[in-house]
């Protein structure tokens, strides 16, 4: 069985072949970080129409590197939520047609599950029940993963996501686009305890969420002080720049190794896997090794290419496959972000 998934909910174009053995066929992804540089963040419209030119060319490739023709496919899997609503209509109207003309049938994928499934595809055995830590440029979530279809929300960020808090300090450090992998670099020259930055919620045991814009403002009321607007006139000289670098990662990691940890106290789990773009974070995976080794606790930290988007993690897909879990073609798009109700 040969599944066709595609992703496009936010600014990659990707599509990749897997297997019922979780096999990967073939996988391309095409990132539109170039397009999107110079803004210091994703452009929703331009995301859009990147995505129309891109994806055809992506999925021939995926399938030329497959040694496949659309003929072979047994079904077509697109991420339908959460993501850009733009960006998402590209990848479900795609899908929707070759599911059409080929008479195979559609697979919904959520982004955020096929994420912490990312840890799944590189464990090559079952991770499941688990605590999910969702770490990306629109997302921080933590989730009590039943099983491969079954994720529970345990907690989210209230404000920022950990990504998206990288990004945007990474523009007022004067760092390229996108942030978080400057941060890193920036970072390895500084002292993470030269700025004593704020680690909002940690002190709220029974609370498993998190929040990230009063940690900005910690950082831009470092560089430029409360009512200076102008990053432009502030001349940091590079040993700044690593220090705070260091300090913003510090607090960032912190967090987010806290908060999962209480979520595996809470919920009485053993096991985490932690997905997203964040999770190629060098800092964070070392403290999640270390946290792990001291409490015993079975840590799957998504492989690298596996953490920013790409279609392989789409493979969730195939479990829904097995459940006969398959959607009209009336298929809609939930766009935005996932938060808690209630
Ligand atoms: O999962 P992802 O590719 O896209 C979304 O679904 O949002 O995550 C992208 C985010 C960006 O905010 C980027 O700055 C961040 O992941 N990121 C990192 C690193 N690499 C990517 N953040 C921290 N450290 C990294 N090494
Ligand atoms: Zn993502």
């Amino acid at each position: 069985m040969k599944i066709l998934t595609l992703e496009t909910t936010c600014d990659e174009t990707a599509a990749a072949v897997v297997t019922e053995e979780l096999e990967v066929l073939g996988s391309v992804v095409a990132s539109q970080d170039d397009l999107h540089r110079r803004f210091r963040g994703v452009v929703p419209e331009i995301a859009s129409r990147a995505h129309v030119e891109r994806i055809l060319p992506v999925i021939d490739e995926t399938l030329k590197q497959a040694g496949l023709s659309l003929g072979d496919l047994d079904a077509v899997a697109v991420a339908n939520t959460p993501g850009l609503a733009g960006s998402l209509l590209v990848g479900l109207v795609a899908a929707k047609s070759l599911c059409v003309a080929l008479g195979v049938p559609l697979i919904a994928v959520n982004h955020l599950q096929a994420h912490i499934y990312a840890c799944r595809l590189a464990a090559r055995k079952d991770v499941f029940p688990c605590v999910g830590l969702i770490i990306s440029g629109g997302h921080t979530s933590l989730y009590r993963c039943g099983g491969p279809l079954e994720f529970e929300l345990l907690g989210a960020t209230i404000d920022d996501a950990a990504g998206e808090a990288f990004d945007k300090v990474a523009g007022m450090l004067g760092l390229a686009y996108p942030g978080g992998p400057s941060i890193q670099k920036a970072a390895e020259d500084g002292d993470p305890q030269a700025y004593r930055f704020p680690r909002a919620l940690v002190k709220d045991r029974h609370r498993l969420d998190f929040s990230f814009s009063g940690l900005k403002t910690a950082v831009r009321y470092a560089i430029a002080g409360p009512g200076r607007l102008n990053f432009e006139e502030i001349r940091l000289a590079p040993g700044q720049v690593a220090d705070l670098a260091a300090s913003f990662q510090e607090a960032i990691v912190d967090c987010l190794v806290d908060k999962a940890l209480l979520a595996l106290e809470e919920t009485g789990l053993e096991v985490l896997c932690v997905g997203g773009g964040v999770a190629a974070n060098a800092r964070l995976r070392r403290r999640l090794d270390e946290e792990a080794q001291r409490r015993k606790i079975r840590l799957h930290v998504a492989p690298l290419p596996l953490c920013t988007d790409n279609a392989v993690m789409g493979a969730i897909a195939v479990e829904r496959y097995k459940a006969g879990r398959f959607e009209e073609l009336d298929l809609d798009v939930y766009p935005g972000v996932i938060r808690k109700t209630g």
